[in-house]
């Protein structure tokens, strides 16, 4: 018999969003009528199709694989030049001087901020936000690792600060942050670069919101702050960037700079690290994906993808308006797709989740399911139709009139 991991024991039995798709699938076959008028703004999945400029240069892609002589085999495991070079030329207009050999193309974050537990051996202090992203808390788990919290609350505007006192050698973060849509401004990061460099700790930054950052005081890439090349690891995406959700691209920035020292004192490299590992467990992002990708970089490519943030960030304004009318606090919605609201009458997120879904049928994401901190908090996305959201809140609105 085989001895398992059994750290999985103790994880939830189901990911977060399977078990929202799960009990939304019940209540649907339970209540057939009913269930035909779900708006889903749960999952931050998005609705509009791939940009012209992209889709052509899917096609070229495939079209490549047609003759002999454009045919593409294995690919180079970090991803092609040509998008690498893209991505490097995308950070250099806002910005940021990355160097593309430091860039790993994949499918995207989840699978990298998943992944990246690889690279550490036991026994580290790693802080984790809460609220966040499960993904970060789950793999750590997986690995039996040892988690410790990162308070956020209205009070720190779920914008956790490093603690002077307290020693840490990982540190996850997520700005503009998932759930809340809270954005490290760029004195606060700094703060975090300087506390992970005194810790010489490393710290996993996802960026995969990016793209929604329009407050051009806000930094949308750690790289922006001073002396972040010598303790962080950047994640990006193309899923709510591009609209890649189903296509699958994302990118990681592992600075050649990133070294720490091993037990015995030789000195490791992350990037060398991520590279190994991603040759041995990865054979790279498919040719034909990295075609669509490379474009998303271009100033076309840019002009579609930011017409249709903008379509969705009109969205999260419909959400933020109905919830200001109902004088429900909240956050984000300004430089994020996420809108965290505190739940109405006392309500606990998972009795919120049950009464949208049974009363008006909207989906959205309680808030326990990003971290303890989230007990009392939902969160909706701005990725449905325009026309859905404004139904959506129109509902809400009839709904929470009545309390
Ligand atoms: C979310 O809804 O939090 C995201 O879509 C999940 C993901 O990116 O994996």
């Amino acid at each position: 018999m085989p001895r398992l991991n059994e750290h999985y024991l103790n994880l939830k039995e189901s990911y977060l969003f399977s078990e929202i798709a799960h009990r939304t699938a019940a209540y649907a076959e339970q209540n057939p009528q009913k269930g035909a008028q779900i708006i889903r703004l749960g999952i931050g999945d998005v609705t509009k199709p791939l940009g012209k400029v992209v889709l052509k240069a899917l096609h070229e892609g495939v079209d490549a694989m047609s003759t002999a002589e454009t045919f593409k085999g294995y690919g180079p495991e970090q991803g092609y030049e040509a998008t690498r070079n893209a991505i490097a030329a995308y950070y250099k207009k806002n910005g940021v001087e990355v160097d593309p050999g430091d860039i790993f193309v994949s499918d995207g974050a989840k699978s990298d901020t998943g992944n990246i537990t690889d690279l550490f051996g036991p026994g580290n202090v790693i802080l984790i936000p809460d609220p966040v992203y499960p993904v970060y808390v789950d793999t750590n788990i997986m690995c039996g690792n040892e988690v410790t919290y990162l308070e956020g609350n209205a009070g720190n505007q779920f914008l956790p600060m490093p603690d002077p006192g307290v020693h840490a050698d990982v540190i996850y973060l997520c700005s503009p942050n998932n759930p809340t849509g809270a954005c490290y401004n760029k004195a606060q990061l700094k703060e975090w670069v300087d506390y992970a460099l005194s810790n010489d700790a490393v710290i996993l930054f996802d960026s995969a919101y990016e793209a929604f950052v329009s407050d051009p005081e806000l930094p949308r890439s750690i790289f922006a702050i001073e002396g972040a090349k010598r303790c962080a690891i950047e994640f990006c995406s193309l899923s709510k960037t591009a609209g890649f959700t189903g296509t699958r691209c994302g990118y990681t920035v592992v600075p050649k700079e990133l070294k720490f020292r091993a037990s015995d004192g030789t000195e490791m490299s992350l990037n060398a690290m991520w590279n190994r590992r991603q040759c041995t467990k990865f054979n790279g992002t498919s040719y034909i994906v990295q075609k669509g990708a490379e474009v998303v970089f271009s100033e076309e490519g840019i002009r579609e993808c930011q017409e249709n943030i903008q379509y969705y960030k009109k969205n999260a304004k419909v959400i933020a308006d109905t919830l200001s009318r109902l004088q429900i606090p909240f956050f984000g919605g300004i430089n994020s797709p996420y809108i965290w609201f505190e739940c109405p009458d006392g309500m606990d997120s998972w009795t919120c989740f049950d009464y949208l879904l049974t009363n008006i049928q909207v989906v959205g994401t309680p808030g326990a399911g990003f971290g303890e901190n989230g007990k009392n908090y939902f969160r909706l996305t701005a990725f449905n139709t325009y026309e859905k959201t404004v139904e959506a809140m129109e509902r809400f609105e009839k709904l929470f009139a009545s309390l």
